[in-house]
């Protein structure tokens, strides 16, 4: 599929059939994760795969009962490593860069998934006690997001998103939203 149109037509799955995804999808995916930009390529990111359905069961309780959780054969749990990037960036590196490297690997997997006839969802919405026990997490690495992958069930509607007006400005100063000082 070309990029444009990949990331034009991806739309979060919410519903999923129980086909599995074969290994050689998957490890394309991940390689898509492993090409993200990285600050200072300190690549201070972790992803933990899982199948387990009783661990899947506890990331969808985890994360509220969202139910596709569980459902997709597949979850992706990312997560941050801010040691990594704190040994070179100190505070701004343990507080931005590794979400950020995370937020990054996290994107790229959802449109290699899309590009690979695959489903996902962004989720952030879970409590991250519960996810670190789910999957035994160590201390030191903090959960940013889940993915669940699979085969579609569902196709959603269009999302509406804003007007390239309503969020691109050509100057900081002069803007409505910005007053001069
Ligand atoms: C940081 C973040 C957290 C999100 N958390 C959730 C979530 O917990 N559950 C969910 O169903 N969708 C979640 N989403 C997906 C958004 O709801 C979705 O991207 C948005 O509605 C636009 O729809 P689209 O992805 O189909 O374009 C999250 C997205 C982002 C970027």
């Amino acid at each position: 599929m070309d990029i444009l149109q990949t990331i034009a037509s991806r739309r979060s799955i919410r519903a999923f059939k129980p086909d599995q995804i074969n290994d050689d999808v998957l490890t394309q995916v991940l390689e898509a994760a492993q090409a993200a930009p990285s600050a200072g390529n300190r690549q201070s990111r972790e992803i933990i795969i899982v199948k387990d359905e009783a661990v899947r069961i506890a990331l969808a309780e985890a994360a509220f009962n969202q139910l596709f959780i569980q459902e997709a054969p597949v979850d992706l749990v990312f997560c941050a490593n801010p040691l990594k990037s704190q040994q070179r960036y100190g505070e701004r590196g343990r507080d931005l860069y590794c979400i950020l490297d995370t937020a990054a690997s996290v994107q790229n997997v959802l449109l290699a998934a899309h590009a690979l006839g695959l489903g996902s969802c962004w989720v952030g919405a879970f409590n991250e006690e519960a996810v670190r026990e789910a999957v035994g997490l160590p201390k030191d690495v903090r959960p940013i997001t889940l993915i669940p992958l699979g085969y579609p069930a569902k196709q959603p509607e269009p999302t509406a998103g804003l007007s390239l007006a309503e969020f691109v400005h050509a100057e900081c100063y002069g803007q409505p939203w910005r007053k001069k000082i």
